[in-house]
């Protein structure tokens, strides 16, 4: 099961953060993601070889946005695709013991409707390129783990700021 639905949700400043666009981005991007989960498990507790794979973002790593300041205005987004990895920790820690893998990863910058088609993103079949490991893991395969290529990442976002 690989959940991707999101919002980028509008740029804003912490001190002054408009409440509502913080609440519309964790609907989707938290609940939504914690909601389709809930549901489905009992279908993947069925199948012998169930994988989740939470799509999630560079701007969900606090390691990453502390020393990325100039991004930090993306937190409707950046504050609910950190508490899904959140999420995802706490459900591949929960779900190991019945062999059920949860990771979490990201295509990295990507051209989509998300970023307002980014002209400097990757195409959507390489981003999707990205993700597909992580999709097909076998019963071997790792984890509750954190896919990021953050040199990509970087080097994209300090160059061309996101375009949300
Ligand atoms: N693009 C990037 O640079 C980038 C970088 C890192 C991570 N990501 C992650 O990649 C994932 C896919 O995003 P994308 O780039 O492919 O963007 P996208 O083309 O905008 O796709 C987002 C998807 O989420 C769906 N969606 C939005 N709100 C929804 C709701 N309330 N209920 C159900 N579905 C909803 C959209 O459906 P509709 O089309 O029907 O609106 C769309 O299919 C996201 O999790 C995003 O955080 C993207």
């Amino acid at each position: 099961m690989i959940l991707r639905a999101a919002i980028s949700g509008k740029t804003q400043n912490a001190s002054t953060a408009d409440v509502s666009a913080i609440r519309d981005c964790v609907e989707v991007n938290l609940i939504g993601l914690v909601q389709t989960t809930t549901t489905f498990l009992p279908l993947l507790r069925a199948s012998p070889q169930a994988v989740i794979l939470n799509v999630s973002s560079g701007l969900a790593s606090d390691t990453w946005l502390a020393s990325n300041a100039p991004l930090l205005q993306a937190i409707s987004y950046s504050t609910s695709k950190t508490a899904a990895n959140s999420y995802t920790i706490a459900l591949a820690q929960e779900l190991k013991k019945e062999g059920i893998k949860v990771n979490a990863a990201t295509p990295g910058v990507t051209s989509t409707k998300l970023n307002n088609y980014h002209p400097a993103g990757k195409k959507a079949r390489q981003g999707a390129e990205c993700l597909l490991p992580w999709a097909l893991i076998d019963k071997s395969g790792p984890t509750c783990e954190y896919c990021c290529d953050a040199l990509f990442e970087t080097f994209i976002l300090v160059l061309y700021r996101p375009n949300f």
